[in-house]
């Protein structure tokens, strides 16, 4: 099984992603949880990253198709594989059609959480995750039961720097123009399910799971 998870920022695909992951035991692979992860560890990939993330733009091709080429031939990617926030660009999915190709597989479906904007503002800017184990938490919508704390772990909850309503806002412009693009690269390939993203995070999960289950 594998699966593109596309939607825009704030539209629920790591959340998601945990349950799909769960149950279909496929590695998760984000491209956003990759940088962060490299800006954390002060990386020089991190730190070119990093200067494009804080401002909400897409960090440059070369550098984002490398490192998922890299991902894709791994172990553990052989049996399947969930990608969340990449292809980003046309230019990113045209240079996965060739890693998929080169690696002798194709893509099963491009899963689409389609949310109003407004939504999407509200989700960003209420978001916060551990700093420990990364569970993300809304303060709203799924808070912790302690104030600041980790339900699973007691760590630290922090909010990502880009979840700024400046950035938000930039980040969903980047997202009409460079990246909704792609619905259409990925309907005329027949891959593409849309799915309302605008419900409980558990119908939104009863909906993925009913159309990976019909693959
Ligand atoms: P990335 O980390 O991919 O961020 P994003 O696409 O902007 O998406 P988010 O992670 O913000 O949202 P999400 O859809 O995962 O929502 P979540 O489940 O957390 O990218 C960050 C940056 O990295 C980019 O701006 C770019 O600079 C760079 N980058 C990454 N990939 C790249 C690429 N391919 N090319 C170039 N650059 C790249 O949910 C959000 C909140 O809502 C949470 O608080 C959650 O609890 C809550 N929530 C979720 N679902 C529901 C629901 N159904 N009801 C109520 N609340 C909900
Ligand atoms: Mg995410
Ligand atoms: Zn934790």
């Amino acid at each position: 099984m594998n699966i593109i998870l596309m939607g825009p920022p704030g539209a629920g695909k790591g959340t998601q992603a945990d349950f799909i992951k769960a149950k279909y035991r496929v590695p998760h692979i984000s491209t956003g949880d990759m940088f962060r992860d490299a800006v954390k560890k002060g990386t020089p990939m991190g730190q070119e990253a990093k200067k494009y993330m804080n401002e909400g733009k897409l960090v440059p091709d070369q550098v984002t198709i490398g490192i998922v080429e890299d991902r894709l031939a791994e172990d553990d990617c052989q049996a399947g594989f969930l990608l969340d926030g990449f292809p980003r660009t046309i230019n990113q999915a045209e240079a996965l059609d060739k890693v998929m190709d080169k690696l002798g597989k194709k893509i099963d479906a491009a899963i689409n959480i389609f949310v109003p904007d407004k939504i999407l503002i509200e989700r960003m800017s209420g978001r916060v995750s551990c700093k420990e184990c990364g569970t993300v938490y809304h303060l709203v919508f799924s808070p912790p039961s302690q104030s600041g704390k980790c339900d699973k772990c007691s760590g630290e909850l922090i909010q990502r720097s880009d979840d700024n309503a400046e950035t938000a806002v930039n980040r969903l412009q980047v997202y009409i123009e460079q990246t909704s693009p792609l619905l259409d690269y990925y309907k005329n390939k027949g891959l593409l399910k849309d799915v309302d993203g605008n419900r409980d995070s558990k119908s939104v999960g009863s909906e993925i799971e009913s159309i990976l289950n019909g693959l």
